[in-house]
């Protein structure tokens, strides 16, 4: 009896050094865009310097086979926020654009959807979003700010709305001199080849219509394409700009000492919170296009301005983790790290100068469900309570941030929907050795392309993919003639029976498997139709938050930081 009083005491005990060791830590999600899983240190590059990353590395948990939602911005960025695929909240595009482009736009996360800074800031938690947000901002005002990250669960915002693109910086050139080029010249096409037509057919005296009507038609037209040639010519003043909160403060944003203002603010909201838990997702603009460094780090690195713009941020997260350790919060603090998808291959500057990362052995990048394009660094650092240093070969998702740290946070998980992300602690220690996603789903925008299925007790990755992007040149990596690979029509190839690999003998996806090959080949694409079966039937139909009357700029909706509309300029960033 003593003995088991004895052993009820003790547990007691161990419980209590454990829950005090981890129930209400701090979390610091770091998300990098746009970063190769092979440009980082601790995954092998040798020459790009990230010490600061791969301490983080060393001091935590590296995954091998991180995976993110989806290999575009706006959708990874939604399944992580809400565990989901983005399917689920209508983040993923039924259209050929799959990512917002405009601060003007409608489009954006639901407010009925959930994210983890809402949980856990119930639960006490102090949070802010520092970088880059894309998930939208307002739905019918210019400031009823629907989308944004305040409404989201954010105390604090600093940050862009939009994303970084090459337009925002004179001399970068445009994405939109290649990819989306037709929504400005196709308009103008239009319109014009309509007024002439008309104007013919007035003067042959084929269309009876008053001089008067003709008049209106002419004015309107003309006042549609003045707007839209206003809009193309102020796109860096209507789009580029940097918030605190609600209010814009640089329009347009300037690159000057950019990741010095986003890490200072990062250190501060730190040390805001000693005393009380926070959660700050820090969401870098690097290392999207437009490419930048501060002068410290142009011109250091072996890879030019992409190697330099990496190594400026690996220094920043040097910076958190310092002001981590200088308040004694490194082992109350959970340290992530991730890329929100894989290397963009297809960015090379306009005078040849390569400006997307790189994949290590995975083929494909960005935009693409091949390895390169989902496969993302993942890294997790919490001293004293995982493992330093250990590798975990297992398939895990960006998705699983949420359950993650909602239950680490003490909130309850959401019971009305499903979540599709798994709590990686019982692996982190070693609870369990199989990760729980048997299946991972890979969408191209709202199209199934891919299954993942890893079945239990096998080491077996199978990778079955229904269609695949046509890469131009065809002997190239990726589509390099247009900017971004897209989901469908001439731009993809169908197969049929499905291109299936096994990932665990083939990572880099060359040699497609037969039936002479492999004896299961009609076995496991079996299973593998079930559970798209049993997938399928637990979506439902939701607003396309990317459908074109969603995505396209709605002038109603511009955001300006000056009143006078057609001067949207600001500067409350200069320092002394
Ligand atoms: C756990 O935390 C409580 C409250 O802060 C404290 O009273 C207790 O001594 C701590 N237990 C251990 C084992 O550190
Ligand atoms: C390191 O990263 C750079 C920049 O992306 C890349 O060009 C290089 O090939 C990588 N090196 C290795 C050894 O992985
Ligand atoms: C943090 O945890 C590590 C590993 O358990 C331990 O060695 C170290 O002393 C702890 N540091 C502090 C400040 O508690
Ligand atoms: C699909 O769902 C059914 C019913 O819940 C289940 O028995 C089956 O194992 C599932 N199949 C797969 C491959 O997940
Ligand atoms: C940029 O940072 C440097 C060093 O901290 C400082 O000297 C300079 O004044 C800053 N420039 C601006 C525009 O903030």
């Amino acid at each position: 009896m003593r003995f088991l009083l004895l052993l009820v005491f003790y547990q007691c005990v161990m419980e209590n050094v454990d829950s005090n060791r981890t129930s209400n830590p701090n979390f610091i999600l770091i998300m990098a865009d746009d970063i190769g899983i092979g440009d980082l240190g601790c995954y092998g590059n040798k020459t790009l310097r990230t010490p600061n990353i791969d301490k983080l590395a060393k001091g935590g948990v590296i995954f091998t086979q991180h995976i993110a939602a989806s290999p575009l911005c706006t959708p990874s960025r939604a399944a992580f926020l809400t565990g989901r695929y983005p399917i689920r909240s209508g983040m993923a595009a039924l259209s050929q654009i799959g990512v917002f482009l405009f601060s003007a736009s409608s489009g954006g996360l639901p407010s009925e959807e959930i994210t983890f800074a809402k949980l856990v800031k119930q639960k006490g938690y102090s949070t802010a979003l520092i970088g880059k947000w894309h998930l939208g901002m307002n739905c019918d005002t210019s400031d009823d700010f629907c989308h944004h990250p305040l409404k989201h669960g954010f105390d604090y915002f600093y940050g862009l709305i939009v994303t970084n693109l090459r337009d925002c910086k004179p001399g970068q050139g445009s994405v939109f001199a290649t990819g989306i080029q037709t929504f400005i010249t196709m308009p103008i096409q239009i319109i014009s080849l309509t007024l002439i037509t008309l104007e013919v057919l007035h003067f042959i005296g084929l269309l009876r219509v008053s001089q008067r009507a003709l008049g209106y038609v002419i004015l309107l037209s003309t006042s549609f394409l003045g707007i839209l040639l206003f809009f193309f010519y102020n796109f860096r003043y209507l789009n580029c700009f940097l918030m605190r909160n609600h209010q814009i403060v640089q329009q347009p944003l300037s690159y000057q000492n950019l990741t010095h203002r986003l890490t200072e603010e990062a250190v501060q909201f730190i040390g805001r919170n000693t005393d009380t838990p926070f959660l700050l997702f820090m969401s870098y603009l690097q290392a999207h296009t437009a490419l930048y460094a501060s002068k410290y780090f142009k011109g250091k690195s072996k890879h030019g301005l992409y190697g330099d713009a990496v190594e400026e941020m690996d220094w920043s997260v040097g910076q958190i983790l310092d002001a981590l350790e200088k308040r004694d919060l490194s082992n109350k603090t959970v340290v992530y790290f991730t890329s929100d998808q894989g290397a963009h291959l297809e960015e090379v500057s306009n005078t040849g100068e390569v400006h997307g990362g790189y994949n290590g052995i995975y083929r494909g990048g960005k935009s693409t469900n091949w390895e390169g394009g989902i496969r993302v660094p993942g890294l997790l650092h919490w001293p004293g309570v995982i493992p330093h240093g250990a590798h975990i070969h297992e398939p895990t998702s960006n998705m699983d941030i949420f359950p993650t740290v909602v239950n680490l946070a003490g909130a309850h998980m959401p019971t009305d929907r499903i979540i599709d992300g798994h709590d990686l602690m019982p692996l982190l220690q070693g609870k369990i050795i199989q990760s729980k996603h048997e299946f991972l789903f890979h969408y191209c925008n709202a199209y199934l392309n891919a299954v993942r299925w890893h079945p239990g007790n096998s080491d077996a990755i199978w990778k079955a993919f229904f269609f695949t992007p046509v890469f131009y040149p065809e002997d190239s990596n990726g589509c390099y003639h247009s900017h971004v690979c897209h989901c469908h029509g001439s731009y993809i190839r169908h197969h049929d029976p499905p291109l299936l690999f096994d990932l665990s003998r083939d990572p880099e996806e060359r040699n497609p498997l037969t039936p002479e090959t492999e004896i299961r080949f009609y076995d496991i694409l079996n299973v593998i139709q079930q559970a798209i079966s049993n997938h399928t039937k637990s979506l439902h139909v939701v607003p396309d938050q990317l459908s074109w009357g969603n995505i396209l700029w709605k002038p109603w909706l511009q955001p300006c930081c000056s009143s006078v509309f057609l001067f949207c300029y600001c500067d409350h960033e200069s320092r002394e």
